[in-house]
């Protein structure tokens, strides 16, 4: 089925500033923004209610039956679990942390992938995550990779945890990043990476308001905007 709008896909590793450019750009496209993280991070949050973990014996079809069975909506980036809005719980470090252990299986990919293909098939979305330039949405018509130094992204993560009142230290959230950073983009499935057509910006060099203006000059130059 052909898109009436385009997809706009921001894919890049953890605190490269993603989530705020994405909803700028969308804001600014008049188009409808979806982060995918989220998804795996209400996934991580239904999997520890139900007690399973990434590393139990049975993970897979465990997680299958749990994920047939809930209800995942988001919408202007809220997101909500079985009806009940989870958009603060799921902005922990645990949560990424677990939701990064759970992405590396099948069962957890595909599902995501079904719910994320079905949110941007009429188009007029920018979606971003890991993996939507390379695997949820090959075809898209824009795909931009955002990247930054890990002490930049550390930096900008650990503002971010304590201006929510997270009690961490800027080397522990280096330590995670780099964490974080190797398991996202060491897994066998759909491993984080830039695709072959996708145009990279370092945001360790332009600032946030920059980065949209470019992004969004790229989209309307090719007749992309609503
Ligand atoms: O963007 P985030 O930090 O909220 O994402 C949390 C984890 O979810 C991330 O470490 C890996 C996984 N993820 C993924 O595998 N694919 C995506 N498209 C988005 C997130």
């Amino acid at each position: 089925m052909r898109r009436e709008r385009p997809l706009i896909a921001i894919d890049g590793p953890v605190g490269a500033g993603k989530s705020t450019v994405a909803q700028r750009l969308a804001r600014v496209l008049g188009c409808e923004y979806v982060n995918t993280g989220a998804m795996y991070r209400a996934v991580a949050v239904a999997a520890r209610a139900a007690g399973i973990s990434a590393d139990d014996r049975e993970a897979e079809p465990k997680l299958d039956a749990l994920l047939k069975a809930a209800r995942i909506d988001f919408l202007d980036g809220r997101i909500s679990l079985d009806g009940r809005d989870i958009s603060a719980e799921i902005g922990s470090p645990e949560v990424g942390e677990s939701a990064s252990r759970l992405s590396t299986l099948a069962v957890v990919r595909a599902r995501m992938r079904d719910l994320q293909r079905a949110a941007g098939a009429r188009g007029g979305v920018v979606m971003e995550g890991r993996d939507i330039g390379t695997a949820v949405f090959p075809d898209a018509e824009f795909k931009f990779f955002l990247d930054a130094g890990a002490e930049v992204r550390a930096e900008r993560r650990w503002r971010e945890l304590a201006a929510r009142g997270v009690a961490i230290t800027r080397e522990q959230v280096l330590a995670q990043l780099h964490e974080r950073d190797r398991r996202d983009r060491g897994r066998e499935l759909a491993p984080l990476r830039p695709a072959p057509d996708a145009i990279v910006v370092d945001a360790s060099r332009v600032g946030v308001e920059e980065v949209v203006a470019l992004m969004a000059q790229r989209v309307r130059a090719r007749g992309g905007a609503a």
